[in-house]
């Protein structure tokens, strides 16, 4: 799992005042808004005795733990430690990381890492047009995957060939052959556009069955995915006209479960009343991407590629991998195998900014890197 990312944590209606928990890569998060309502995102991990912060409470901006009632400010330091009265000098030591946090398309993203705020990769900016526009009418729809890795989701979402045997309402099994086009290359990911044979009209039903021209020979898909908030979308061209465009960002919880924060907009049957209709569909397919992906083995993608007996219609998917590994090389990524062999008695964190300008005195040790010496990337002070 990718480190140095920004990653959705929630949806922005789902923070608020208290105190609200969100897994990713593994670990535990505490989220909260202050009195200005601006979000903050921290290690869940108390760093006296290990109480879970989101089971406590706030006062003052500050979250308390429910353990032993210390306190920290939004920026990860001690502010009061009650058994030891009041008028101490609190050590430095007492403190948690705090993230860096921005809400963008009413998405909670926080950035999982240290690197300064100047060297961030910036969140893919694709999708804003398509919100608050009088052009497109635009629905929400969360997925959990549960036992799914999120690469191989994404060597999923980019596979062009599968909807043919996939997806009955936009795939065509009598014409699955794949148009092979070029690759074009984007600094964090890929971008592509392919033609496909559109589905036999009597295969889609309710009120898009009723606007589309039943003579409809392809669907034009342009796919961009990044890996820069493990984002991805779609512009689905089913004729000149009707047209419409998903985006989605996805959360790792863990190596073997993901989350995916999606959006769909449309340009047509914009009324209100076809939503359902349309999340509808939206369910459909994902759960027919689950229903295939969550049986695919083995869950992780093999570390060769002699493994598995690819084709030219696989390059998307083989460009995933390489994007997967080139931002791990450049950002860093957790060490899987050194994480799971972990004993539950250790205790690790993601290193938030902080460490880089200010590395010792800190409680708890940072998760093991890949291409890193263990012993160096988890001293902790
Ligand atoms: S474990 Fe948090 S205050 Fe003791
Ligand atoms: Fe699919």
């Amino acid at each position: 799992m990718l480190i140095n990312n920004w990653y959705v944590a929630a949806r922005a209606h789902e923070v608020g005042s208290t105190p609200f928990k969100s897994r990713m890569l593994g670990l535990d998060f505490v989220l909260f808004r202050d009195s200005t309502g601006k979000a903050h995102c921290m290690s869940d991990m108390c760093c006296h005795r290990g109480g879970a912060l989101h089971r406590g409470q706030i006062n003052s901006d500050h979250i308390a733990c429910p353990y032993h009632g210390w306190e920290f400010n939004t920026g990860g330091a001690c502010t009061k430690i009650p058994a030891m009265g009041d008028g101490i000098t609190i050590p430095k030591r007492a403190r948690i990381d705090s993230y860096p946090v921005e809400e963008r398309m009413g998405l909670v993203w926080v950035f999982l890492g240290d690197m300064a705020e100047e060297e961030r990769p910036k969140i893919p900016d694709w999708y804003e047009p398509f919100l608050n526009s009088p052009d497109w009418r635009v629905i929400t729809y969360d997925y959990l995957y549960s036992d799914v890795n999120w690469v191989r989701l994404g060597e999923n979402s980019t596979d062009t060939a599968h909807p043919a045997f996939v997806h009955k309402a936009f795939g065509n099994r009598l014409s699955p052959k794949a148009n092979i086009v070029p690759i074009q290359d984007m600094p964090y990911g890929a971008k592509t556009v392919r033609e496909r044979a559109a589905p036999p009209i009597a295969n889609k039903t309710g009120a898009i069955a009723k606007i589309l021209p039943t003579d409809r020979k392809t669907t034009r898909v342009t796919l961009e995915f990044s890996m820069v908030g493990i984002t991805e979308m779609l512009y689905q061209e089913m004729t000149t006209e009707i047209t419409q465009v998903l985006f989605s960002a996805r959360t790792p919880i863990d190596e073997y479960n993901t989350r995916s924060y999606g959006f769909q907009a449309r340009n047509f049957l914009m009324e209100p009343e076809h939503d359902a209709e349309r999340l509808k569909g939206l369910l459909q397919a994902a759960d027919e991407d689950h229903n295939i992906v969550r049986f695919v083995k083995p869950k992780l993608t093999p570390k060769s590629t002699t493994e598995e007996f690819l084709i030219e219609a696989d390059g998307m998917e083989l460009t995933y991998r390489r994007k997967v590994q080139e931002y791990a090389r450049k950002f860093g990524a957790i060490d899987r195998d050194a994480f799971e062999r972990a004993s539950p008695s250790q205790i690790m964190v993601i290193p938030s900014p902080l460490r880089k300008t200010d590395p010792k005195g800190w409680v708890h040790k940072t998760v093991p890197l890949q291409n890193a010496g263990s012993s160096e990337v988890m001293a902790a002070e």
